[in-house]
């Protein structure tokens, strides 16, 4: 199993903070946002991962996590040249998977949970995590018909079909490569990850677990200080205990 940290994109819903550096690479309490997803990763079992960037900020993401050494495990880096969509990934990616299966963590969500026993017995087809959220609208929505089998995912609906979002980690097997190559860029202009969930769907291999603890996609103003609050606060416990 290969892992990969998406750790490119804009964040232009984070500006002024996100000028001169990488959403991912801001501080959520006493670590850069990047390490959260990271340690889920590597809770999960894996040492082989591949951090996607975007060009402006590569060198600083090379200087934080270097080699991996520090960290016990291998890092590769690869440019995204243009955010053109999360599912991209698996273009930019293609040698670095060769003919693995690989988890991707989305570089700015952050994961209470670990999902070791998720990630080892994982064979084919696909994995999601979702969570029941406040506001469905601001994510992928999975609807499930009456026996609770998921029947389709929308991207962002107006009018979500359930409370159940689809969270930034995914597990795929090695037929995502080919499967990518047959997405259609989006109005947004992106690769959709919810259009290659969905083609797992078609293919009745997509598999969906539920995540029980908290989760955060630290994409706003918003969740970014609530994922700040709640780390705080664990952190703080923690050090109560000792
Ligand atoms: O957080 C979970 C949600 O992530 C899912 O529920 C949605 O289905 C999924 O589309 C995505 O929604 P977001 O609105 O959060 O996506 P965003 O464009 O903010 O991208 C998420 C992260 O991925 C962000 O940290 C930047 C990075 N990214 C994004 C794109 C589109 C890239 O590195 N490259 C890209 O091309």
């Amino acid at each position: 199993m290969k892992g990969i940290i998406l750790a490119g994109g804009s964040g232009s819903r984070l500006r002024p903070l996100t000028k001169v550096t990488s959403k991912q690479l801001l501080p959520v309490y006493d670590q850069p946002m990047i390490y959260y997803p990271l340690k889920t990763l590597l809770d999960g079992g894996i040492r082989d991962i591949l951090i996607i960037v975007a060009p402006d900020h590569a060198g600083d993401f090379l200087k934080l996590l270097g080699s991996g050494k520090d960290f016990g495990c291998k890092f590769t880096y690869e440019i995204q040249d243009k955010p053109e969509g999360i599912a991209q990934a698996f273009i930019v990616g293609q040698n670095f998977i060769g003919n693995d299966s690989a988890t991707l963590i989305l570089g700015d969500n952050i994961y209470e949970d670990t999902f070791k026993d998720e990630i080892a017995s994982f064979k084919t087809g696909a994995r999601i995590f979702i969570k029941d959220v406040k506001d469905p609208q601001r994510f992928g929505v999975v609807e499930f018909d009456e026996n609770n089998r998921a029947t389709s995912i929308e991207e962002k609906p107006k009018t979500p079909k359930s409370k159940y979002a689809v969270t930034g980690m995914y597990i795929y097997d090695n037929t995502v490569i080919e499967k990518v190559k047959k997405l259609q860029s989006s109005d947004r202009g992106e690769l959709e990850i919810t259009d290659l969930n969905n083609l797992y769907l078609e293919e009745q291999s997509l598999d969906v677990a539920f995540v029980d603890g908290r989760w955060f996609d630290t994409g706003t103003f918003e969740s970014l200080h609530e994922a700040i609050i709640f780390v705080r606060n664990r952190e703080l416990a923690k050090k109560k205990i000792k």
